[in-house]
């Protein structure tokens, strides 16, 4: 038995309304849970949605899973009390002890409940939302495709936006730099239909595992296991030579022939902006659903802050490994909602040598396309606290001297301010800002005030203040 969905909504549940929150009523398909969960964010709460009804569906919806840092800590098993460099460094162990998977059968594997194949195909029993007005249709956002490389036969696997085109077909949009999209051009080369499961429904921590960002090579299935700190339980597909995570909640499985694609978009970007139809995309035809009898159906509303939060660690972690390579005395990456996760990144260091703090924010920049943004600081400033990191810019920092501007740089094309070689045209290049705000070594700089620690530890509010 592996850890998965429902037992993550059962430890969240007790947490309270900053984890997890339950709507009973029913709701439309078209934007309301989204715009639910958008006044909650509004408010400032971020917990997991469950939403009993979708209007034409039997079938629950579970939402913003990934809503908060807090909770991708304890998709790790790390409580939210605990320090949050805690979340990267756990995230970084288990990526890099991967676990090989487990075969189980059919018959111990909850997501073999119900099977429906041929005419009994129809995705519109599930409750799929359309989530922004302009977008091309109604999308899957955080199902984890399962695809196999023709030439190594090593499984990958990945989050791609999946617009329906019929009761039993839908669009899949592989970015061309991403590992899905080299493997698809192999099959497209090789005249051969591609095999694949869309998995919805599992434990965030086996989501999050199809969001690592490793070589190809890498078995995205193993990192799963080890995201999840136990081997992942797999059992062969219906009709598909793959392998379907057992504990999961819904799984879809298809071809996708590359000499018949689709179209699709717009779509709801990570930049919180529309990003444009894409022409052609791959088109999955759907053998076989298999789910389990009281199914959950996991959601992600696009273009907010879980669609870059869902993913943030793998980011973190390449940002991590390349600063280290340069500057070992790298404490912490943090790359805030507040930035659009992927892209800004505070940089934390111990510094002891001059320059220190404007090679890792150069190293930061030069690990991640998408990165715009990278703040080095101390390491006496916490990157978890926004307040703290403005404040180490607005003093220790001057901008002729600490900043430092790359333009013309690979960057991330559907950034609004993108641009091309020519550069009033929109294109892949963005400017990238490296800030220093660390302080020199061997010179003076002005001390930093601070109360006095035996007073510090000894005072306890409530003996002060009543309520306190
Ligand atoms: C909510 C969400 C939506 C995503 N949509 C896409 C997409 O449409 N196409 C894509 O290529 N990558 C998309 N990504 C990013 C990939 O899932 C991610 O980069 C993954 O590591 C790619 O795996 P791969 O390199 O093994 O293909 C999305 C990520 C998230 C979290």
């Amino acid at each position: 038995m592996n850890k998965d969905l429902r037992s993550f909504l059962a430890e969240i549940e007790p947490l309270g309304p900053g984890f997890f929150a339950r709507v009973e009523r029913e709701v439309d398909f078209n934007y309301e849970p989204c715009v639910i969960q958008q006044k909650l964010a509004a408010l400032g709460r971020y917990p997991a949605l469950r939403f009993d009804k979708v209007r034409g569906s039997m079938i629950p919806l579970v939402t913003n899973l990934f809503g908060n840092y807090e909770m991708l800590g304890l998709a790790l098993g790390i409580a939210p009390g605990e320090p949050k460099r805690r979340i990267l460094e756990t995230f970084r162990e288990r990526v890099a002890n991967p676990l090989p998977t487990t075969a189980v059968a059919r018959a111990g594997a909850p997501v073999k409940e119900v099977i429906q194949t041929g005419a009994d195909v129809d995705l519109g029993r599930l409750p799929i939302l359309k989530h922004a007005e302009l977008n091309g249709g109604k999308y899957f956002t955080i199902g984890f495709l399962i695809v196999r490389d023709p030439q190594t036969g090593v499984l990958n696997a990945g989050v791609y936006r999946h617009e329906i085109k019929g009761r039993d077909s839908f669009a899949c949009m592989f970015n061309p730099a991403h590992n899905a999209g080299y493997i698809y051009r192999r099959y497209q080369e090789l005249r051969r239909p591609m095999e694949a499961v869309l998995v919805l429904g599992h434990h965030p921590a086996v989501v999050m595992g199809s969001l690592a960002r490793g070589p190809i090579e890498s078995d995205e299935l193993e990192i799963m296991g080890g995201l999840l700190g136990e081997s992942l339980e797999v059992c062969p597909a219906e009709t598909v030579d793959l392998p379907v995570p057992a504990w999961a909640e819904i799984a879809i499985e298809g071809i996708l022939d590359p000499a018949r694609q689709t179209s699709d978009g717009p779509f709801s970007e990570y930049t919180g902006f529309y990003g444009p139809v894409k022409d052609p995309v791959g088109l999955m035809q759907v053998r076989a659903i298999t789910m389990r009898r009281d199914a959950i159906y996991h959601d992600l509303d696009p273009s907010h802050r879980e669609h870059n939060l869902s993913g943030v660690l793998s980011f973190e972690a390449s940002v991590f490994d390349n600063v280290r390579k340069l500057t070992p005395s790298v404490q912490a990456v943090y790359m805030p909602a507040s930035g659009s996760c992927v892209f800004t990144a505070y940089v934390q260091i111990k510094k002891r040598v001059p320059g220190e703090g404007k090679s890792a924010g150069l190293a930061a920049i030069a690990a991640e396309p998408n990165l715009k943004i990278a703040i080095v600081v101390d390491d006496d400033i916490d990157i978890y606290d926004e307040e703290q990191v403005l404040w180490a810019i607005a003093t220790h920092c001057e901008a002729d001297r600490d900043m430092t501007i790359i333009p013309n740089a690979m960057g991330a094309h559907l950034n609004p301010s993108a641009y091309g070689e020519i550069r009033h045209n929109h294109g892949p290049m963005n400017t990238k800002i490296v800030i220093d705000a660390t302080r020199p070594v061997t010179l003076d700089f002005a001390p930093r005030i601070r109360p006095p620690k035996e007073l510090w530890e000894r005072i306890q509010l409530k003996d002060y203040i009543t309520g306190g």
